[in-house]
């Protein structure tokens, strides 16, 4: 579901720090980094299903950085605008501040990716302001790009 459902979609990869997947081997390498992660306790992948079903529309990741929680989030084209990723992104919040060492979440994106930039206003997240050639957009070039940086806090 996740190679065939958006990981090869350069649409979907256009703003994101990775190259669309080309072969099912890719996904294998993400999802073993995935377990990586976990174990670490470094970072938490989530998977997005709808309600009712199995399908796996997207993922949602939250990076520990000590009393920080960064967020980064992908949703399969298709399902594209209808609030899924702002529900997702509130939920993250919330569970997030469960954590009392929890002060901070927030997340960066690119200037120019609306969707993502309107998804963490919507939950509720401040535009801290412009991090100016900050984040290296592979799909872009290879210069590094301006990025919004959106938090909320405790
Ligand atoms: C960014 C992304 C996760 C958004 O998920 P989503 O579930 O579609 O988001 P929502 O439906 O909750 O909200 C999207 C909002 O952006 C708005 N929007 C989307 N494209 C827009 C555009 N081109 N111009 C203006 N507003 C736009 C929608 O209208 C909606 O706002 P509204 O509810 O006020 O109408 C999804 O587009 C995606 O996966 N993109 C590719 C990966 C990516 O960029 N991830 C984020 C990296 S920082």
């Amino acid at each position: 579901m996740i190679f065939a459902g958006y990981a090869t979609d350069p649409e979907v990869t256009r703003y994101l720090l990775w190259k669309p997947h080309k072969s099912i081997n890719d996904t294998v390498d993400f999802l073993a980094r995935c377990y990586f992660l976990i174990q670490e306790r470094v970072a938490f992948p989530f998977s997005i299903t709808m309600k009712g079903t199995d399908e796996l529309v997207g993922m949602t990741e939250m990076r520990i950085a000590g009393s920080r929680i960064d967020l980064g989030y992908v949703l399969g084209r298709k399902h594209w605008n209808q609030g899924i990723m702002t529900e997702a992104v509130q939920q993250l919040i919330a569970v997030g501040f469960q954590e009392p060492t929890i002060f901070r979440v927030g997340a960066t994106c690119h200037t120019e990716n609306i969707a993502s930039a309107r998804v963490l206003e919507k939950a509720g997240m401040v535009r801290e302001g412009i991090l100016r050639c900050y984040s290296l957009f592979p799909n872009l070039g290879p210069t590094p790009e301006d990025v919004y940086s959106y938090a909320i806090t405790k």
